[in-house]
């Protein structure tokens, strides 16, 4: 077991971008830099162009992380997700992530998937209008608002987003569902890491940021979260004179 205090928990490394011949050992770096939960990045071809991983991979790496404590949290990005829900399950997901585009019966998917007794999460394409998740925002544990087209890692991060996460983070508020997670997913670097966590983002999906940057994976989840607990703290001192912010 990793002796090292955890110090990115609000990171989750997307393994998307890692180096599937050394997947294990690079999932293990960004666990002992700190990371708490892995992001797996489920594809088929038709929901998204792409393709990329199953179950298999899930199961793969539900060992090591169980080493760590560390969460597997499984971002389905296909159509239909209801006929793999339980698959995702057993192969050892904490949490299902459904796009809210790919469920024409979104309460029925997110009942599924919390009887089956993970987490469910609902995703929310760039143009998807926050309005249409008001009516199941009870019932979910989080909301991942993608913060670029889905269906490939390194792309650049949308701006708009930005207003997304801030309104989510308002409505939620009104509604006495503060317990319900803000995650932001796509072109996460240190630069709108700090602006995510700004507008209310309470977990960062990173790929490229994690693995594919120029330092090693554990330099590069130091550089985001220091710009995580930069963009924080200035944010408390800024309330500690005006109270009112
Ligand atoms: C995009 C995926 C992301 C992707 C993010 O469709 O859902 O999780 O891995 O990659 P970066 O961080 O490179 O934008
Ligand atoms: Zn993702």
């Amino acid at each position: 077991m990793n002796s090292r205090a955890p110090a990115n928990i609000l990171i989750a490394p997307s393994i998307l971008s890692a180096d599937f011949f050394r997947l294990g050992e690079q999932v293990k770096e960004a666990l002992e830099a700190g990371a708490r939960r892995i992001h797996v990045d489920v594809m088929d071809g038709h929901f998204v162009p792409h393709l990329s991983m199953g179950p298999q991979v899930v199961q793969a790496l539900r060992p090591l992380a169980d080493r760590f404590n560390a969460q597997i949290y499984t971002h389905l990005m296909i159509t239909g997700p209801d006929r793999f829900l339980a698959e995702f399950t057993h192969a050892g997901s904490d949490a299902l992530i459904v796009h809210l585009e790919a469920c024409p019966h979104l309460h029925h998917t997110v009942r599924s998937i919390r009887s089956l007794g993970v987490l469910p999460g609902v995703a929310l394409n760039p143009a998807t209008p926050l309005m249409m998740l008001e009516d199941v925002l009870a019932d979910v544990d989080n909301v991942l608002v993608m913060s670029v087209d889905p269906g490939s890692g390194g792309q650049e991060f949308i701006p708009a987003s930005l207003a997304k996460i801030s309104r989510l983070r308002r409505l939620l508020a009104e509604r006495g569902l503060d317990h319900v997670e803000i995650a932001v997913d796509g072109g996460i670097n240190p630069q709108t890491a700090a602006n995510a966590t700004e507008a209310g983002a309470a977990m960062l999906v990173a790929g490229s940021a994690v693995f594919n940057a120029a330092a090693s994976i554990a330099d590069n989840m130091q550089a985001l979260s220091a710009a995580i607990r930069q963009q924080k703290t200035t944010r408390i001192k800024a309330t500690a004179v005006n109270p009112k912010d």
